[in-house]
């Protein structure tokens, strides 16, 4: 693995891409994992990382959240934000509240979660905050036009933060499709003829969650020290 020092906190690690994260870093480093589902959470605490639960769309526990974890094991060297959710649905079958719940959590509570990420106190100068975007982010299509919208607005905030941030780096991984319980939840959706059809638009294969747990680590490495505000597509090129 990429040498990274000190502590990492990952939220969003209860399933999918965060909890790889989270199990990755956990073999070197010290590591804090934050989500919603405890008993997720128990077994990651099981393999000696610290946990806090929490809903993140409660954005005045955020500052709060980041203190206790400094408290526990340290200031931050690294922050993975992979926390997200998607709507599938078309403009006119919008609600209020889902909306509200998909910008909070893709786009408001990171906002928060790097500004508290920028405080001495909570991480150290050479720190890198790290989040999981979307190739949506630059292709909207029809039925995912506000999860789109968030990652868009979230690169534009990575971009903000490699400069504001600085001397902390500040960059995002762009995945496209991949098997996790978020694309589970629409198995319907994403069945045998889109997979079939997405391996053979994917020139270097379709991507997995440990090619994006790859691309994670090194670019909180020291080896990435010189790459910052940049969104690295893990897509196997289907978006080419
Ligand atoms: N799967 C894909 O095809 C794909 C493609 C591109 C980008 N992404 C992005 O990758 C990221 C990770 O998604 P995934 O695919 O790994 O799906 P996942 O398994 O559903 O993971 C989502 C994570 O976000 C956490 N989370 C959601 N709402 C939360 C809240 N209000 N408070 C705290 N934690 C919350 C969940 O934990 P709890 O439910 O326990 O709170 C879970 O740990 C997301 O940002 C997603 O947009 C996914």
């Amino acid at each position: 693995m990429a040498e990274i020092a000190g502590h990492i906190l990952v939220v969003g690690a209860s399933s999918g891409i965060g909890r790889a994260v989270a199990e990755r870093f956990a073999e070197e480093r010290s590591v804090t994992a934050v989500a919603r589902r405890t008993d997720r959470l128990a077994d990651l605490a099981a393999a000696g990382i610290a946990t806090i639960a929490v809903d993140v769309t409660d954005l005045a526990a955020i500052g709060g959240v980041l203190q206790a974890a400094v408290a526990d094991r340290g200031p931050l060297t690294g922050l993975v934000y992979c926390a997200g959710v998607q709507l599938i649905k078309p403009m006119r079958s919008l609600g209020v509240e889902e909306v509200e719940r998909l910008y909070k959590t893709n786009l408001v509570a990171p906002t928060l979660f790097a500004a508290a990420f920028g405080n001495a106190r909570i991480s150290t100068r050479d720190a890198v905050f790290c989040a999981v975007s979307s190739v949506a982010a630059q292709r909207p299509e029809p039925a995912i036009v506000p999860y789109a919208a968030s990652k868009a607005g979230l690169d534009a905030l990575i971009r903000g933060l490699a400069r504001e941030l600085a001397p902390r780096r500040a960059v995002a991984v762009a995945p496209g499709w991949l098997d996790t319980e978020m694309t589970q939840a629409h198995a319907r959706l994403y069945g045998d003829a889109f997979k079939a059809e997405l391996e053979k638009r994917s020139p270097a294969g379709v991507a997995t969650v440990t090619s994006v747990v790859d691309a994670i680590v090194f670019l909180m490495s020291p080896q990435a020290r010189h790459v910052t505000g940049e969104i690295l597509r893990v897509d196997g090129g289907a978006t080419l």
